[in-house]
């Protein structure tokens, strides 16, 4: 997308939080197709460290390399003998990011997003989070844009397995399409650095976002593109900006309305609010 251009007003910016989820609350009521983007500081509360930020995953250890996907394609068998190693050592070590991300249970902000897709309001949800925690938490519209660590998929087709029925042998690296007649190499379905988003996944994304008349974006530094742009889009074709994060972002300037608040505090109120509007009729 090109320059979404400037933002014709701030938001209220985090001084009164009640008053902020009660605004918030209105232009959800009102609206009729939202749609929502998540990263991950919505599964913080669920005990999934963030990226980015104070004690987030890539602040205390470091960024991955960002040619991964290149990487990946030089030495697929290496990097399986590797990514099987590491799975090893995760399971060995209480404290890894894959431990809590496998011990992770939905939390109230989960629980929350889901009520409002229940109730009619919430019409699709792109995450960039691979923790399968929207769908455990009952959302059914879900575009997971970067893909979903539990699932396995093949280069060459793009079929998709659950990891648990896709066993890896380890003596025929890497492993291989099970669909006929295709041999492609498959990859967890995480999408890594360089690696080109599926097809599918970016033009759900498009045609929701464009569809949306509000957007609710929560938990995410939106400094990663594509995921970034889509709220721009809605805001550009008219849609109101509501916005769930602790801290300002890039998109802050955009949002009519920013709570400035964990997830799993102010998402259940943002639901009870419009829960509260709509059957009032508001
Ligand atoms: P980040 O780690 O970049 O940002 C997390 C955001 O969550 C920050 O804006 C925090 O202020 C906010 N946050 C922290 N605690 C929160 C809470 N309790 N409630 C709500 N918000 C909270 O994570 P993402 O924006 O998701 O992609 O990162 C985007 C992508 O960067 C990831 O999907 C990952 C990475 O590249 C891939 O690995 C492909």
């Amino acid at each position: 997308m090109g320059d979404p251009g400037s933002p014709a007003a701030g938001p209220t910016q985090g001084g009164d939080l009640a008053a902020d989820i009660d605004r918030a609350g209105e232009i959800l009521a009102r609206a009729q197709y939202v749609v929502v983007l998540t990263g991950a500081g919505v599964s913080k509360e669920s005990g999934i460290p963030t990226f980015r930020g104070d004690g987030g995953l890539w602040t205390v250890n470091g960024e991955p390399p960002m040619n991964g996907f290149q990487l990946f394609l030089e030495d697929t068998a290496g990097w399986w003998r590797q990514r099987l190693d590491r799975r090893r050592a995760d399971e060995a070590d209480p404290a890894s990011f894959a431990r809590a991300v496998d011990e992770a249970r939905p939390n109230p902000a989960h629980a929350a997003l889901a009520e409002l897709e229940h109730l009619g309001v919430v019409r699709h949800l792109i995450t960039q989070n691979v923790d399968d925690l929207h769908r455990r938490a009952g959302q059914r519209e879900i575009t997971e844009i970067h893909g979903n660590r539990h699932w396995m998929r093949c280069l060459d087709c793009g079929a998709r397995w659950p990891a648990s029925e896709f066993p890896v042998d380890e003596g025929r690296l890497p492993p291989r399409c099970a669909q006929p007649g295709c041999e492609g190499v498959v990859k967890d379905d995480t999408v890594m650095f360089g690696e080109p988003i599926p097809a599918e996944a970016l033009s759900r994304c498009d045609a929701e976002s464009r569809r949306a008349d509000c957007f609710l974006v929560v938990g995410t530094s939106a400094v990663v593109m594509p995921a970034a742009g889509f709220p721009l889009l809605a805001w550009q074709r008219g849609a109101p900006l509501v916005e769930v994060n602790p801290e300002p972002t890039p998109l802050t300037g955009y949002a009519e309305v920013s709570c400035r608040g964990a997830a799993g505090d102010v998402l259940p109120e943002l639901a009870a609010a419009v829960r509260a509007r709509r059957a009032a009729g508001a």
